[in-house]
């Protein structure tokens, strides 16, 4: 019920796709119950923990396909309770990978990781054999994940493929506050016209994904027996300043004012600095390109929530 969890039922729905979502709807991730509120009745939902083995093994048996998306993304939680995110992103990573060990081992899974595992860039943009140096415990934990999914395919022959994402944006993520993502945050400010805070002097580059974007690459990996694996950059060549993304948005909606203000100390702590993602590797072996430019995707995501507003902002 998360972002990329419920925008990819919905796009798998009209395929005859038999869905199951499993989401613990944990107050501090990315849950909303309204992201699922058209398709409720057309899916199965079982809200519960993949860490919990006596729901998840019996899930694993009834799939071909398992969208490991569901983990804790927020840099900044994971410093402050770093014992949760190793129950979400390792404990219970395992779990999943042991119940399809044990019940299903001829399932395909997707694992979204993030670009966090990289740590901070030693030159731009950065590709698959840049050094894995995470600052932040969610990184590490994310990065171990990715190991245990190589180790169950390499050892148990579970097929899996590991995406490595960048921001990733679009309807359905949090916005009421910045625990996971400054767009999500700054979506919500524009919105309601109020200052858009950035962090130091606004020169800090990004690179984005639309999430329908992310969902293409993933699901035409699906059907590539090569893919399996393989560990995959999921980035754009195109990048913006911190300004410029504020800028963006002032501009689409006529509201909301930009204010620097220093970076706290806290978040600079785990800052990567600069970063873009170099997208090389995917674009020639699956033959995924981005298709939603940034200005365009921040203007869908930006009248979805001017819409919806009552559902996403408290
Ligand atoms: N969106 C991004 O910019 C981005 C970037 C890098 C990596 N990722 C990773 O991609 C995945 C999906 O991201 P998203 O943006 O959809 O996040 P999201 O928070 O919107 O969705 C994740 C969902 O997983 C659920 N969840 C978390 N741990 C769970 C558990 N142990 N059992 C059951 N449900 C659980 C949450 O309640 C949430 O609904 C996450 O693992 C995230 O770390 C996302």
């Amino acid at each position: 019920m998360g972002l990329l969890g419920s925008n990819l039922a919905r796009l798998l729905l009209p395929t005859g796709a038999i869905i199951t979502v499993i989401d613990n709807f944990s107050p501090k991730y990315g849950a909303n119950k309204f992201n699922l509120h058209d398709i409720q009745n057309e899916i199965t939902t079982v809200i519960a923990d993949i860490g919990d083995a006596g729901i998840i093994n019996k899930l694993v048996c009834e799939v071909d396909y398992i969208f490991n998306f569901a983990g804790q993304s927020s840099h900044i939680y994971s410093m402050v309770n770093p014992l949760s995110d190793l129950d979400g992103n390792l404990r219970a990573q395992l779990t999943l990978l042991e119940a399809c060990r044990k019940f299903n081992p001829k399932v395909k899974i997707f694992f979204s990781s993030t670009r966090q595992v990289y740590g901070i860039p030693e030159q731009l943009p950065v590709d698959e054999n840049h050094k894995l140096a995470p600052i932040d415990i969610n990184g590490h934990h994310k990065l171990l994940a990715e190991e245990y999914h190589n180790l169950y395919y390499k050892h148990y022959g579970i097929r899996s493929v590991i995406f490595r994402l960048t921001n990733t944006y679009g309807p359905g993520m949090r916005v009421k506050d910045g625990l996971q993502n400054f767009l999500g945050l700054w979506i919500r400010q524009t919105l309601e016209n109020e200052a858009i805070q950035v962090f130091g002097d606004g020169k800090q580059i990004r690179d984005f994904n639309h999430v329908e974007d992310v969902l293409d690459a993933i699901l035409t990996s699906a059907s590539m027996a090569t893919a399996y694996g393989q560990t995959y950059n999921l980035g754009n060549d195109t990048f913006y300043t911190l300004t410029e993304i504020a800028e963006l948005m002032i501009t689409i909606t006529g509201t909301g004012r930009i204010e620097y203000i220093p970076f706290p100390k806290h978040r600079k702590a785990i800052d990567i600095g600069n970063y873009y993602a170099n997208t090389r590797k995917i674009k020639q072996k699956i033959q995924w390109e981005p298709h939603l430019k940034f200005p365009e995707g921040l203007e869908k995501v930006l009248s979805f929530y001017k819409k919806n507003q009552n559902q996403y902002f408290s």
